[in-house]
């Protein structure tokens, strides 16, 4: 029997990814709001105060950095989550100075290669603003963003103890 052919990984189009409008901490609130998607985020769902500063936060690394965490449209048009760069933003623990990459979509944009796609499409803007690594921050079960990690090409550089919750986590590495 031949093989199954392996699905290309296809950057998403530029257009897909776009800063977050003021209105997208209101649709992100509604789209996250499930603790399938949670659950490595506390477990359950954020405050609208949180996705205001959130998005907010993203606004001003764009005006100052060219690179944020985007709003990801589907093909539809219609928001399905996020993905892209930020300084880590926790001044107490883990990589302080790095860039991390992340990701977090509505539990229907899930199984599209749409985080996975924005995810290179991230990496190409960054490649072009001229960050030379990056790092990502992962609860070491949330295998399913770990296959994201994985398909990206970065490497496991450290596994460590979370000070809030006591949770294994693991930073990868990838440089551009
Ligand atoms: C982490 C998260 C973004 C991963 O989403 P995902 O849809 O599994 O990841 P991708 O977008 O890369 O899609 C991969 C899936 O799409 C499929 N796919 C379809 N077309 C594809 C393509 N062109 N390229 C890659 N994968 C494709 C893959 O086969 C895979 O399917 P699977 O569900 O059978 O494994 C999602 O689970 C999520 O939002 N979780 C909650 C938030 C979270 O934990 N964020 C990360 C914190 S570190």
């Amino acid at each position: 029997m031949t093989p199954p052919t392996p699905r290309s990984l296809v950057p998403l189009p530029p257009d897909r990814l776009r800063v977050p409008t003021e209105e997208d901490a209101y649709v992100w609130h509604r789209v996250f709001d499930d603790p399938e998607v949670m659950e490595f985020h506390g477990g359950k769902s954020a405050e609208v105060s949180v996705y205001e500063e959130l998005t907010a936060r993203q606004r001003r690394h764009d005006a100052e950095l060219g690179f944020c965490f985007w709003t990801i449209l589907d093909e539809d048009g219609q928001v399905a989550g996020f993905t892209g760069a930020q300084p880590w933003p926790h001044p107490e623990w883990g990589p302080v100075g790095a860039i991390e990459i992340g990701w977090r979509l509505g539990r229907s944009a899930w199984g599209k290669g749409l985080a996975t796609g924005a995810a290179l499409t991230t990496l190409e803007r960054l490649k072009a603003a001229g960050v030379p690594e990056v790092v990502a921050m992962v609860n070491a079960e949330n295998h399913r963003s770990i296959a994201v990690i994985e398909r990206l090409g970065m490497e496991l550089a450290e596994v460590f103890m979370t000070p809030v919750g006591n949770k294994r986590g693991c930073r990868y590495h990838l440089v551009l």
